[in-house]
C-alpha cells in the first residue's frame, strides 16, 4: 500500500512526502517539475507528469496499480494569485483539468481516499477576524476559485462514487522542516524579505493604515512542518467512520502583523534593516486568522510552532 503525493517535489508537497515516508508509509510522487525540484524527492519513486495533459489519466492509473496506491494527497497546482488574474484559463485548465484527470484515475482504479490541498484564498475577504469553515466562501481571484471548485469536485466524487475526502484550507504557510526542502520561490512575505536582505534592498510593507493595532495586515502564519503533520492526521481521519466534516482550516489561530514579522526577522537574522512603507496591495484582507477548533477537536491536530520557529527555520534553510 502506498500514498501518491501530487506536487510532491514542491515546497509543501516535499514536506508531506518526507514526513509520510519517515512514518513508514510508502510514497509515490507525481510532479511536473514546473516549480518542484527533483532534489527534494531523491530516493522516492517519482513520475514527471503534468496532470492536465492528455494521457495523464492512463499514466496515473498505471502508477496507482503498480504501487498499490490506497490514498492520494493532491497538492499539484498553480498557486500565484496575481498570475491567476492575468491567466485565468491556465488556472482552470491546469488546476481543475488536472484534478478531473486525477479523480477519473482514482475512480477507475478504486482509490477512494483523497486529501486535497485547498486554501484560505477560498474565503476571499471575510468580514470577520477569526474565520471558521462555516464562513460562506467567496474567492476573489481565479486561484481561490479553483481551490473552492476543487473542494466541490471532491464532494461530487463522494456523492457519485463514494470518495472519502478532506480538504485542508491552508493559511499562510512558511518555514522549513528540513533545510533541503526550503521554499525557493520568492512569492510570499518571508522569502521576499529574505531575498531583499540578501540583495541589500529595503523590504516593503504593503499598507500602514489598516484597522489593525499597528496599521499593517495580519495573517495566520503556520509552520510547514505543522502543516505536513496535518496531512498525516487527515489521512488517519479518513480511516475513521465518525467523520463529521470534509473541510478544515489549517492555521495556528493566532495572527501576526507584517510589522511583527519584520521585527521577528530582525531578531532572528540579527540584521537591523529598515523597511519601506508601500501602498496597499489590491485585494488584501486587513486580517485573516484561522478558527482552528474544528481540526483541533476532530483530528486532534494542533500547530506546535510559532512565528519565531517559522522565521528561524526558514532563515537557517537558506543561509
Ligand atoms: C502576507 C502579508 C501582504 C509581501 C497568499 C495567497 C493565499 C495563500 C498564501 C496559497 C500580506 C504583506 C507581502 C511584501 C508585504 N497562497 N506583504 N510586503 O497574500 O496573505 O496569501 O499566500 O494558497 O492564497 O493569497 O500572503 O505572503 O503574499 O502576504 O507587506 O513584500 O504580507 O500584504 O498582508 P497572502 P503573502
Amino acid at each position: 500500500m502506498s500514498v501518491l503525493v501530487t506536487g510532491g517535489a514542491g515546497y509543501i508537497g516535499s514536506h508531506v512526502a518526507r514526513i509520510l515516508q519517515q512514518s513508514g508509509t510508502n510514497v509515490v510522487v507525481v510532479d511536473d517539475l514546473s516549480t518542484g525540484l527533483d532534489s527534494r524527492v531523491l530516493g522516492l519513486p517519482t513520475s514527471h507528469l503534468e496532470l492536465s495533459t492528455q494521457g495523464a489519466t492512463s499514466t496515473l492509473e498505471a502508477l496507482m496499480t503498480e504501487h498499490k496506491v490506497s490514498a492520494v494527497v493532491h497538492l499539484a497546482a498553480l498557486k500565484q494569485v496575481g498570475e491567476s488574474v492575468n491567466k485565468p484559463e491556465q488556472y482552470f485548465l491546469k488546476n481543475l483539468g488536472g484534478q478531473a484527470n486525477l479523480l477519473t484515475a482514482m475512480r477507475n482504479t478504486g482509490v477512494k481516499k483523497l486529501v486535497f490541498s485547498s486554501s484560505a484564498a477560498s474565503y476571499g475577504v471575510p468580514d470577520v477576524d477569526l474565520v471558521s469553515e462555516d464562513q460562506t466562501p467567496n474567492p476573489i481571484n481565479p486561484y481561490g476559485q479553483t481551490k473552492l471548485i476543487g473542494e466541490w469536485m471532491a464532494s461530487n466524487a463522494e456523492t457519485a462514487w463514494g470518495l472519502s475526502h478532506v480538504s485542508l484550507r491552508y493559511f499562510n504557510v512558511a518555514g522549513a522542516g528540513w533545510d533541503d526542502l526550503a521554499d525557493t520561490q520568492k512569492l510570499n512575505l518571508i522569502p521576499i524579505v529574505f531575498a531583499a536582505l540578501k540583495a541589500g534592498s529595503k523590504p516593503k510593507v504593503f499598507g500602514n493604515d489598516y484597522q489593525t493595532p499597528d496599521g499593517s495586515c495580519i495573517r495566520d502564519y503556520v509552520h510547514v512542518m505543522d502543516l505536513a503533520k496535518a496531512h498525516v492526521a487527515a489521512l488517519k481521519y479518513l480511516d475513521t467512520d465518525t467523520r463529521a466534516h470534509n473541510v478544515f482550516n489549517v492555521g495556528t489561530g493566532r495572527g501576526s502583523s507584517v510589522v511583527e514579522v519584520m521585527d521577528q526577522i530582525k531578531t532572528t537574522t540579527g540584521i537591523d534593516f529598515e523597511y519601506e512603507m508601500a501602498p496597499k496591495r489590491a485585494g488584501d484582507p486587513p486580517s485573516l486568522i484561522a478558527d482552528v477548533r474544528r481540526i483541533n477537536n476532530e483530528m486532534n491536530w494542533k500547530s506546535e510552532n510559532g512565528l519565531a520557529e517559522i522565521v528561524e527555520s526558514a532563515w537557517k534553510a537558506i543561509s
